[in-house]
C-alpha cells in the first residue's frame, strides 16, 4: 500500500528579533514526513526544535515557505482555523507536561474531547479508556500536584492521543524523568499511536530512543540531516 505524505515542509525559514537583532533558527527547512512514520528529532539546545514542533502545529508562522499537513496548507489558514485544525488533527505532548492545575486527570483527559464535540458519552467512555490505557485508571480523580512526574507525563499522553490524532509531537518528554521512567514512557508513547495508525514527531536527547525510531533527523543550522541506519549509536 502506498503510504501518504502526512507532513511536507518546504524551505521553511524563521527568524526571531531579539534585543534588535534577528537571528535566523529554520533556514530553508525541510522535510516529507509519512503517514504512520515515527521519526526522533535530535539537535542541541536552542537548535529550533520547539520551533519546528511549533511552525507544524500552526502556533507559529513561518516567515517563508510552505507548511502542508495533512493536506491542509496551514499558512493559508486563519487563526481561528489554525485552532480547529491543532484540535482535530494533532496532539501536542509538551516538555512540562502542562497540564491543567484545577482539572483533575480525568477532566485533563475530557477537556480535549469536549471541545472537539464529542458526546457525554464517549468522553466518558474514551476518558476511561485512555486512562486504562496509560495505567492510571486508580488515578482518576487525582490533580496534577498529587502525582509523580512519571504520572503527569502519562496523563498528558493520554489527553494528547484521546481524539485519536493524524499527528503526535512530543517535545523532549523525558527530560524531566529519570532514564528508567523515561524509556517505559516512550515505549508507552510509541505503541499507542502505533496502535492508532498515527505519525508521531519526538524530539529527543536519547540515542536509545532514537534508535526504535523509523528514521532519525539532527536540526543543525537551521535544517534538517537525516541519520543513515549504519550509524553507530
Ligand atoms: N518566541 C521567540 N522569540 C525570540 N526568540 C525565540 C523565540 N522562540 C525561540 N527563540 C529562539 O530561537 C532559538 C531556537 O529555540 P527553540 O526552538 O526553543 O530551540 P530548541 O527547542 O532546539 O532548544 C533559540 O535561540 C531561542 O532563543
Ligand atoms: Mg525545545
Amino acid at each position: 500500500m502506498a503510504r501518504s505524505e502526512y507532513i511536507l515542509l518546504d524551505d521553511v525559514h524563521r527568524t526571531y528579533q531579539e534585543a534588535g537583532r534577528s537571528h535566523a533558527v529554520l533556514k530553508g527547512l525541510s522535510l516529507a514526513m509519512n503517514s504512520g512514520e515515527i521519526i526522533a528529532l535530535l539537535g542541541r539546545s536552542g537548535s529550533g526544535k520547539s520551533t519546528l514542533l511549533n511552525v507544524i502545529s500552526g502556533i507559529d508562522k513561518p516567515d517563508q515557505g510552505q507548511v502542508v499537513v495533512n493536506g491542509i496548507d496551514l499558512t493559508a489558514l486563519s487563526e481561528r482555523e489554525l485552532t480547529l485544525f491543532r484540535r482535530e488533527h494533532i496532539g501536542f505532548i509538551y516538555q512540562f507536561f502542562n497540564l491543567i492545575p484545577t482539572l483533575t486527570a480525568r477532566e485533563n483527559i475530557a477537556l480535549v474531547l469536549e471541545l472537539n464535540g464529542y458526546s457525554p458519552t464517549a468522553v466518558r467512555e474514551i476518558s476511561q479508556t485512555m486512562l486504562a490505557a496509560v495505567d492510571l485508571s486508580q488515578a482518576a480523580d487525582r490533580f496534577p500536584d498529587r502525582m509523580s512526574g512519571g504520572e503527569q507525563q502519562r496523563v498528558a499522553i493520554a489527553r494528547a492521543l484521546a481524539h485519536s490524532p493524524g499527528l503526535v509531537l512530543a517535545d523532549e518528554l523525558t527530560g524531566t524523568l529519570d532514564a528508567e521512567t523515561g524509556q517505559l514512557v516512550l515505549k508507552l508513547l510509541q505503541k499507542l499511536v502505533s496502535d492508532q495508525g498515527g505519525t508521531l514527531l519526538l524530539v529527543t536527547h536519547s540515542l536509545a530512543v532514537a534508535k526504535t525510531a523509523d528514521r532519525v533527523l539532527t536540526l543543525e543550522d537551521g535544517q534538517l540531516a537525516e541519520q543513515e541506519g549504519s550509524f553507530a549509536w
